[in-house]
């Protein structure tokens, strides 16, 4: 006689746009291995159980950050989430909270992808140095005033984290403003004055209450929370000095 194979219980969000607009949750009984992450739990289940679920991922490796989902009510990295975390206890999986769900576990990208654009996460320069000039050269120490921000794998956890986010849609939120943090604080950047114009309006950093949710579930500890305080107290500074300069106004 064989010992029966341990089994772990998913409960996975399940819906389809062309089905009326109702959502469920399915249950499926995946094979337990204690080196299993979420990630093959759910890949075990496209494979042998059911083929029309659909996901996000790809590098299987906490790199790539598509695989962000809610298991059992905290946003995760599915690629980086053990079921030995949850065993014997069932595990439910559900997709990023405060997006909009396109299908089964896949939400919507649109409203991060313009918040990202309008910070312009790239190296801005007012004027190009000819190609011969070289490179633009930085030292270790410059090289640390960013590096920390420079570690967002643009997962969205930190949206599905924020309860400002989920309260206010129009919020520029945790990993847009922390990447306008990283080129704000990098030596070969110009760009400061244009991203503060995002920064500072009404759905800015001021919309942030200071929760800090993004940083305990940033995956890169990144730590958006510090980048928005820090963003804050730049932009308090920039008021002071208007209002100090001889016929200066806030
Ligand atoms: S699959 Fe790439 S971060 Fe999880």
């Amino acid at each position: 006689m064989t010992m029966a194979e341990p089994t772990v219980s998913l409960e996975i969000f399940r819906y389809q746009p062309d089905g009326g607009g109702t959502s469920t949750f399915q249950q499926y009984q995946v094979p337990y291995h204690e080196d299993w992450v979420v990630l093959d739990a759910i890949n075990y289940i496209k494979d042998h159980l059911d083929g029309t679920l659909a996901y996000r991922w790809s590098c299987r490796m906490g790199v790539c950050g598509s695989c962000g989902m809610m298991i059992n009510g905290i946003p995760k990295l599915s690629c980086a989430t053990f079921l030995k975390e949850y065993y014997p206890h069932p595990i439910r999986v559900e997709p990023l909270a405060n997006f909009p769900i396109e299908r089964d576990l896949v939400i919507a990208l649109d409203d991060f992808m313009k918040k990202l654009s309008r910070v312009q996460p790239w190296i801005v320069r007012t004027a190009e140095a000819p190609l011969g000039a070289g490179e633009y050269r930085q030292t270790p120490a410059e090289l640390d005033q960013y590096k920390q921000f420079s570690m967002c794998l643009n997962c969205m956890l930190c949206y599905a984290a924020c309860p400002m986010y989920g309260l206010k849609p129009l919020f520029l939120g945790p990993a847009a403003i922390a990447l306008a943090h990283r080129y704000n604080l990098d030596s070969r950047d110009e760009g400061r004055a244009s991203r503060q114009e995002v920064l500072d309006d009404e759905h800015g950093v001021w919309d942030c209450t200071l929760v800090g949710e993004c940083t305990t579930v940033c995956p890169a500890d990144v730590d958006p929370a510090a980048a928005i305080q820090q963003i804050k107290l730049s932009t308090a500074l920039d008021w002071i000095k208007r209002a100090l300069r001889p016929g200066g106004s806030a």
